[in-house]
């Protein structure tokens, strides 16, 4: 079936439209996630065990979705996740998201592994602006990325410590896919069935990884997979004082991005880390990871009042960002949400996602009764056993 993006009213119609769109290596690099992609499924189903309990007769004609995260006010709680490379899944990349984003008053978050720089964004858009920070082993790159950051006017930093090493992509690993992609006979062969794609990619600007060509040749014109770039170019040293040290250099909001555990959550307030964000790098790691929303209620319990929880990953659907956010999280974030969208259509269609998503949050609030996010609250769920 051929799909229209007004006809698009979820991620997993997006999803189904960037498929038709995407050569398969690069699809499949967006949608795959490590090993048998146990913790990629329960990332989203873990939302499905558990059941939310609505109060009626609320006055809920006007409700107020803003919240403050990492110093910011956001008009809506969900947020666009760092991801990398997103010049390969649409021409436009990253302009893209960041015009939607600012549209829709959200955090726009830029990898590290990014396609456009960070001083092009600065420039672009003035709505919050987060920079995913990867530790890289060359100490000159982590300098430059920090001052760079600085220098365009980013509003937050978020260090990656769930990459210390490559997670097992097996769909990576059938169809080959490697970043720039690699010229196979079989890659060539999925570029000529998707010619809109390939006529964008051979024939359109250049890609590059913005912030690491000066510095880095892996990545940028070598083909290679991300489990071998993060395997080979970040420092596997890296530690606590490692992350403090970078806080202090950074200076300004600093979030931990991949924060699991109670205990971590702990140490990231010990650091004067701001946020963390509660995540499983969308199952691309560690399969058999817990999924985030199952790790809220505990690590809020924990250091709830002191540090802002980001519930990041398994996000599809506005019930699912007011279920994070009655279990203890101040706001959700998420990837493959609108890279999906991206590749289907570019600026319009991340807009149509996340526009998708804050209609399902209003009206969802309405259903359940409240008129503003602080009156979600434990009593509003129930788990199944
Ligand atoms: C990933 C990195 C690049 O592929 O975020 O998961």
């Amino acid at each position: 079936m051929f799909r229209r993006l007004q006809h698009c009213h979820n991620v997993e119609d997006l999803r189904l439209l960037a498929k038709q769109r995407l050569p398969g290596p690069i699809f499949h690099y967006i949608d795959g996630a490590a090993d048998d992609e146990v913790t990629y499924r329960r990332n989203t189903s873990a939302f499905e065990d558990c059941d939310l309990v609505p109060n009626v007769l609320a006055g809920v004609e006007e409700v107020d979705m803003s919240v403050e995260v990492l110093g910011q006010r956001l008009a809506m709680p969900l947020f666009c996740s760092p991801t990398a490379l997103q010049r390969l899944f649409h021409k436009d990349g990253e302009r893209a998201v960041a015009r939607a984003a600012e549209k829709f008053g959200t955090y726009f978050g830029v990898s590290a592994l990014g396609t456009v720089s960070l001083a092009e964004i600065g420039d672009m858009i003035s709505t919050p602006k987060m920079f995913q920070f990867y530790f890289h082993k060359d100490r000159g790159l982590n300098d430059a990325m920090v001052e760079r950051a600085q220098a365009a006017g980013f509003d937050a930093l978020a260090l990656t410590v769930d990459t210390i090493t490559g997670g097992n992509r097996e769909r990576d690993l059938y169809t080959g896919f490697t970043s720039p992609p690699r010229l196979t006979l079989k890659s060539l062969l999925s570029f000529a069935m998707h010619p809109g794609w390939a006529r964008d990619y051979f024939f359109g600007e250049a890609f590059e990884l913005a912030e690491l060509k000066d510095f880095v040749s892996k990545g940028s014109n070598v083909a290679v997979s991300v489990g071998d770039y993060f395997a080979e170019m970040l420092d596997q040293s890296m530690d606590w004082s490692d992350a403090e040290a970078l806080r202090a250099k950074w200076g300004g909001p600093f979030c931990l991005k991949g924060i699991m555990s109670v205990s971590d959550a702990r140490k990231a307030v010990d650091i004067g880390a701001d946020a963390i964000m509660v995540s499983n790098h969308g199952g691309r790691q560690l399969d058999g990871s817990r999924s985030p929303f199952d790790q809220i209620a505990e690590i809020a319990d924990a250091v709830g009042h002191h540090i802002d929880i980001i519930c990041d990953g398994g996000i599809r659907r506005g019930s699912h960002v007011l279920k994070a956010l009655a279990a203890g999280a101040k706001a959700c974030s998420g990837g493959r949400l609108y890279l999906y969208a991206l590749a289907a259509a570019g600026q319009p269609g991340v807009e149509k996602a996340l526009g998708n998503l804050r209609a399902e949050i209003e009206r969802d609030m309405k259903l359940m009764g409240v008129t503003r996010l602080d009156q979600l609250n434990r009593d509003m769920l129930r788990y199944r056993q």
